[in-house]
């Protein structure tokens, strides 16, 4: 790893700094520590704000990821990170936000800073079967619209992951490690989130469903694979297909039948050869 001295910590005026440079004005709320970054934008939104709000964090004690399990959120160079918005949006339009939203960070990361990632339904984004960032949406409906998203990332960017524990190293990865260098924690931060606005703007306005198949195709990384989808109720093995309009997986399974997924955690196996 290079020894050519980065800014590993985040400097929340720095960040500020990126993010005026982008015209980017929605308020920043660091914090060196807190239980989790979606929990304070929950805070933010239960004390009336109505407007876009960022939250980050060096370090959550309480990170958390999707159904219920909890995210590793050492002090290690890494960012946590969530997004207040409001879309005011019927939920059936909001199916595909999450998946548009990681292949959106997905381009941003192979095309500007060359990091050969790839998207795993629904909310992961890998190096190599290695996660190296994760995407927990949370939303609150009111009126049968959804009202506010809670767009949270946790992306690891320059832990050494041979500080990790052993579970996680064989599962995940950084982009320090995947490139051999680590990184200038403010330059993918504020590229980050400026393109997480960019992301949502094109959501909500409905632009992006001419893009999402042509993204899909590029960066979708279980193209092919065989896969085990794993709901609440059981696990289904089969070979992974495309999305549907509205976000479900499709999972052609040993008896031919193709099943779709709304929700569910996706295991990968071996790449399909016909
Ligand atoms: C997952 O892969 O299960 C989703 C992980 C999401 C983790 C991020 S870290 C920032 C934000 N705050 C949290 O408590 N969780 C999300």
């Amino acid at each position: 790893m290079s020894t050519i001295p980065t800014p590993f910590h985040l400097d929340p005026a720095v960040l500020q700094g990126h993010l005026d440079s982008q015209q980017l004005r929605a308020p920043l709320h660091y914090f060196a520590e807190i239980d989790s970054t979606n929990s304070e934008a929950e805070r933010l939104l239960l004390a009336g704000k109505e407007t876009p709000q960022i939250v980050l964090a060096s370090q959550q004690t309480a990170g958390r990821g999707r159904r219920g399990n909890a995210w590793y959120s050492q002090d290690l160079g890494n960012l946590y990170l969530s997004v207040l918005l409001f879309p005011n949006r019927p939920p059936e339009q909001m199916q595909r936000f999450t998946l548009w939203m990681g292949l959106q960070l997905c381009d941003l990361l192979n095309t500007q800073f060359e990091l050969p990632l790839s998207v795993k339904w629904p909310n992961d984004l890998l190096h190599q079967n290695k996660k190296v960032a994760g995407m927990l949406t949370e939303a609150r409906i009111e009126n049968d619209l959804t009202q506010a998203v809670i767009f949270g990332l946790g992306i690891n960017i320059n832990s050494d992951t041979q500080q990790w524990p052993d579970a996680l190293k064989n599962t995940a990865s950084s982009l320090a490690t995947v490139a051999g260098h680590r990184w200038d924690i403010h330059e993918i931060a504020s590229a980050l989130i400026g393109r997480i606005f960019k992301a949502y703007q094109s959501y909500v306005s409905g632009d992006y469903g001419t893009q999402f198949d042509a993204q899909w195709e590029q960066w979708n990384g279980i193209r092919n694979r065989v896969i085990t989808v794993s709901t609440q109720e059981k696990h289904y093995t089969g070979i992974a297909q495309g999305v549907t309009s509205d976000g479900a997986l499709l999972l052609e399974t040993e008896n031919g039948a193709v099943l779709p997924f709304q929700a569910g955690d996706v295991t990968l196996h071996r790449t399909y050869q016909p």
